[in-house]
């Protein structure tokens, strides 16, 4: 897909989200006219009024679920959709362990809700929103497109790698539909205007806003999970990409939805840091403190495991730009003018 005279329209699902809000952005700036669904279960209306406030550009938002086909059919008849982002899902490893149907309903039936909908308004152009998880635990790193999926540990990435499966399936079925599944390693950071950021429910379940929140006095010490890892500080590492790379990465995998069937894409920097390498480096780059103890390995967490990232440099020509004082001093800029997030 081009951006021509004309402003493709593009429907994406989550666009509320963290991640989907950065790619909003990214996307009115790179020409595109944008229509969100979302259901807020994880997000606020008040991220896509703080893009539209960014970009002086409009969004149109419907508030509604993604496994509500008649709403996708409303969608699909009202805007000329030219091709689909779909963030939306649930995505907490460990709520995934305790309520594996809500996983499976929001991210496998809401996908092939959406597909069918897709399909039914000859709508055949998808990026979706995968995950370094889908390689598994016994993949060599760094992780390979080529490498298979393997048995993920829990049902979220057993949902990605489901959806996976059904996406290839369609392709395979249909020579008319062009998918692109990005497999994100560990996005962080924000917008650098600090206006939009990663807001999430109650206590972070991920390293970088646990971090940030105990920076900013809201939560008292970070515990740090492991220090008995076969890296060389002993904590587990990761490669961590700034959510702005990664929103420019899905307006890439967008232009080269011309490309019929399906291609995988790692996105990430091909760079791996530690746990600790993080706290050091959000300490220098913001001159704070960050209380930390160590505690048991978390369930399921593996080593190390970080991009192979040529695949997208060679065929969408994106890598990602920004280093790790750009994530760290873009974190502590969202987080330190909203310290309740968008509640505040
Ligand atoms: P997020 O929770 O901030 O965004 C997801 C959005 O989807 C939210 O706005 C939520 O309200 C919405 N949503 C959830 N279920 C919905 C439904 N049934 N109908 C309509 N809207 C619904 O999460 P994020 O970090 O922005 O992640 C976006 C996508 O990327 C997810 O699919 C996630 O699994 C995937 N992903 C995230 C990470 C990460 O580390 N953040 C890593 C790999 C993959
Ligand atoms: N960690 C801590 N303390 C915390 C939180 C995390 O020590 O309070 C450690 C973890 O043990 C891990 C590292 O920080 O070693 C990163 O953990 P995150 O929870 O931030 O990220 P994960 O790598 O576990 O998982 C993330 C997303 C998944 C996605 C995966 C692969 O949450 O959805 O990256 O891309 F599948």
């Amino acid at each position: 897909m081009q951006i021509g005279d004309t402003s493709p329209t593009i429907l994406v699902t989550g666009g509320a989200g963290y991640i989907g809000s950065h790619t909003v952005l990214a996307l009115l700036e790179g020409g595109y006219q944008v229509v969100v669904l979302d259901n807020l279960c994880n997000s606020s209306e008040e991220a896509l009024r703080r893009v539209e406030a960014l970009t002086d550009g409009a969004i149109d938002f419907v508030c509604g679920d993604v496994r509500d086909s008649a709403e996708l059919e409303r969608i699909f008849t009202r805007f000329e959709i030219a091709a689909v982002i779909h963030f939306a899902g649930l995505k907490a490893v460990g709520e995934s362990v305790r309520s594996p149907l809500a996983y499976y309903q929001n991210n496998v039936e809401g996908t092939l809700s959406l597909c069918q909908a897709m399909q039914k308004a000859g709508v055949k152009k998808l990026v979706f929103s995968s995950s370094a998880t889908v390689y598994g635990a016994n993949a060599p790193v760094p992780y390979r497109e080529t490498y298979p999926r393997g048995n993920s540990s829990n049902p979220y990435g057993r949902s990605k790698a489901m959806v996976e499966q059904v996406l290839e399936d369609i392709c395979t079925a249909d020579a008319s539909w062009s998918v692109a599944s990005l497999r994100y390693f560990n996005p962080i950071g924000a917008h650098p205007s600090g206006l939009i950021g990663e807001d999430p429910l109650g206590i972070p379940n991920n390293l970088m806003p646990f971090i940030a929140q105990v920076a900013v006095g809201k939560l008292p010490e970070l515990a740090i999970f492991g220090q008995d890892y076969p890296t060389d500080d002993g904590t587990c590492i990761r490669d961590y990409l700034h959510v702005m790379d990664l929103a420019e990465g899905h307006v890439a995998a967008l232009r080269r939805l011309s490309v019929a069937g399906i291609a995988y894409f790692n996105l990430g920097t091909g760079q791996g840091y530690s746990v600790l390498d993080i706290v050091q480096a959000f300490e220098r780059v913001t001159g704070r403190k960050i209380a930390y103890r160590f505690a048991e390995r978390r369930e399921g967490d593996l080593p190390a495991f970080w991009a192979d990232a040529s695949k997208a440099k060679k065929d969408l020509g994106w890598s990602a730009s920004r280093g790790l004082d750009e994530m760290m001093a873009d974190t502590w800029k969202w987080q330190s003018k909203n310290p309740k997030g968008y509640r505040g």
